[in-house]
């Protein structure tokens, strides 16, 4: 760069010499070289300063790369060792971390299994992250927030200390998940990301739940404040009271919605490291949460959670028209949602 400027000056100089004060020329070429010489000069010696610094940095910080050296090839693309431009990772600079994704669909179950993961020491899940508009505006915000949430640069209530293990979020797939599925896939095969899904069998439940809680924004059942989640019993039952009317000729293609969208989505992150979980199984056997911690590599431990459930006992106790609701189901193949899949 500085030898370019240089040279170029000095040609349109030579090619256009002014005639009348040859001393003046002379005068002006000197200067000019001078400077020119102090500026390649300056470059030089900035040169030189990156180099000694780095090398000095290179003293002070043992810069020796964490390894994994005990693990088999396959699992290598899904450890990493981030280094935070927030904190430090002191003692836990080398301890691995798992990069994962909680991929969901609204009430099926995901915020107490959220909590329930958060309950472990070392896993971190930063809840909705894109349940907030301008991270999912476009594919590029989506890329960047991830990179800030897997480089553990994303503070938040569940961030953990230096010695998280593994780090991720809840993602629903209507937050910018399915619109830019060929990117996100992508770079969840890139970057080593592995997915959970957490899906609900009963999509009926999961009406009811949705049109209760939607019903509750509004509403605000509870002394005039909206909650999705409650840890109090008192509160649950509050929560449950609201019947809802389900509107029948919307109810078969509202269900098949739901199910096609968690067919399509485990079809596009066929090819990443995923595993596919349904509430029911959690809610009837919390052993699968071994399975989880083993599915994250992080060492099992009892995991709880202080959320309540809202809806429990028979369905057909929670819907204003359950009559209709039975009509229209008979005979599909959502019939079996009619039916109470467990009991608490
Ligand atoms: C993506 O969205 C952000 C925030 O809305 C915006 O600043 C940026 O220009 C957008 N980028 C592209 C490539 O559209
Ligand atoms: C989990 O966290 C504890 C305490 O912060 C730490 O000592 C331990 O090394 C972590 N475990 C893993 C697997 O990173
Ligand atoms: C609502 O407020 C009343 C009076 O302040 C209190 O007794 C009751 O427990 C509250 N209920 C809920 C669900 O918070
Ligand atoms: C059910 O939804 C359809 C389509 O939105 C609407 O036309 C109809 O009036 C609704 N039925 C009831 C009973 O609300
Ligand atoms: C996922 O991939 C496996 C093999 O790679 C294949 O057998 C299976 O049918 C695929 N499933 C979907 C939903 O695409
Ligand atoms: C719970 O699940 C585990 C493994 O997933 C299984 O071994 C165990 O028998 C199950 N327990 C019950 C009570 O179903």
């Amino acid at each position: 760069m500085a030898d370019d400027f240089c040279f170029f000056t000095m040609d349109s100089f030579i090619i256009k010499p002014p005639k009348k004060s040859p001393m003046m020329l002379r005068m002006v070429v000197l200067i000019f070289a001078m400077v020119c010489g102090v500026y390649i000069c300056s470059v030089g010696l900035k040169q030189i300063g990156v180099r000694s610094s780095g090398g000095l940095s290179s003293i002070h910080v043992v810069e020796k790369p964490c390894e994994a050296t005990d693990i088999e090839p396959s699992e290598k693309p899904y450890v990493h060792f981030p280094k935070p431009n927030t904190f430090s990772r002191a003692e836990c600079a080398c301890n691995r971390v798992r990069y994962f994704a909680i991929l969901s669909t609204q009430r099926s179950g995901s915020g107490w299994f959220e909590t329930l993961l958060n309950s472990h020491m070392n896993i971190s899940s930063n809840g909705e992250i894109f349940s907030v508009k301008v991270r999912k505006s476009n594919v590029s915000t989506i890329l960047e927030t991830l990179d800030k949430l897997y480089n553990l640069d994303f503070l938040t209530s569940a961030s953990k200390n230096e010695c998280t293990a593994a780090v991720g979020l809840k993602w629903m797939l209507n937050q910018g998940l399915m619109q830019h599925q060929e990117q996100i896939v992508e770079y969840f095969k890139t970057r080593g990301v592995s997915a959970i899904f957490l899906f609900r069998r009963n999509l009926l439940r999961r009406m009811v739940s949705m049109l209760a809680n939607s019903y509750d924004q509004n509403a605000k059942l509870l002394n005039g404040t909206h909650k999705s989640h409650t840890h109090s019993p008192k509160e649950a039952v509050i929560l449950a009271s609201y019947k809802p009317t389900i509107n029948t000729t919307l109810l078969i293609p509202n269900l098949k919605q739901v199910d096609d969208m968690a067919v399509k989505a485990v079809g596009y992150f066929n090819s990443t490291r995923h595993i596919i979980l349904y509430y029911e199984d959690i809610i009837k056997n919390q052993t699968i949460l071994n399975y989880v911690q083993d599915f994250l590599k992080v060492p099992r431990k009892d995991l709880h959670s202080h959320q309540v459930k809202i809806h429990k006992g028979p369905l057909s106790s929670q819907v204003e028209n359950w009559v209709d609701v039975e009509k229209t189901l008979k005979g599909t193949p959502y019939e079996s949602f009619l039916h109470a899949d467990y009991k608490i």
